[in-house]
């Protein structure tokens, strides 16, 4: 792999170190598009965005799947605000119906894995006819929750260290930069 490479001048502040570089995103991003249309050929998936963090991902991963899906775009918020409290609010799917779809959640990272099963709860109860997860981060499962299932596609697996770029935030900045980059506290 290429990726790392000098942090850019103009991020020297805030990025301590370039985790992942563009070329690298857009190779491996590509990869898992034509992955995942190969797999869902003919069924029309449903991709599910969960944003903000994840347009971008969608974005590249939806121009590099050939086979015909369709997108929504939803917002998942903690209840009470904390990461262990387990339970997510859904916004953005009034309209839309989920009974017999093929289903792929698009989420940016995983981290513990609790805000991903929850998707994944609420849309099983809604009467899909299948379910599968996408991240395009996973964190090395130190902090995983036990009872939380396994990513089915990933783009790439990450330190345990908090990442801005490619849609990832910190404090809502830094989404639009090209590249992973470790945050510098
Ligand atoms: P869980 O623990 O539910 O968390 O898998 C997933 C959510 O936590 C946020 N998160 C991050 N956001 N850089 C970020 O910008 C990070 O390194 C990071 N780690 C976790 C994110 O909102 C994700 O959806
Ligand atoms: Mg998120």
């Amino acid at each position: 792999m290429e990726t790392g490479g000098e942090v850019p001048a103009e991020w020297e502040n805030s990025v301590s170190e370039v985790l992942i570089g563009s070329a690298d995103i857009s190779r491996r991003v590509t990869e898992l598009g034509h992955a995942i249309s190969a797999k869902y050929e003919g069924l029309n998936p449903l991709l599910i965005v969960v944003l903000k963090g994840s347009y971008m991902f969608a974005s590249d991963l939806s121009r590099a799947m050939k086979t015909p899906h369709e997108l929504e775009f939803i917002r998942a918020k903690s209840y009470n605000g904390t990461e262990s409290c387990g339970r997510v609010r859904i916004d953005g799917l009034e309209n839309t119906k989920l009974k017999g779809r093929h289903l792929i959640i698009i989420e940016d990272i995983v981290d513990t894995g609790l805000t991903l099963s929850r998707l994944y709860e609420h849309f099983a109860d809604a009467g899909a006819a299948s379910i599968k997860t996408c991240s395009f981060l996973e964190k090395e499962t130190v902090r995983r929750k036990s009872n939380v299932p396994n990513v089915d596609f990933v783009a790439f697996h990450i330190p345990d260290k908090f990442v801005i770029g490619y849609g990832l935030d910190y404090d809502q900045q830094y989404r639009h930069l090209p590249f992973v980059g470790v945050y510098k506290q």
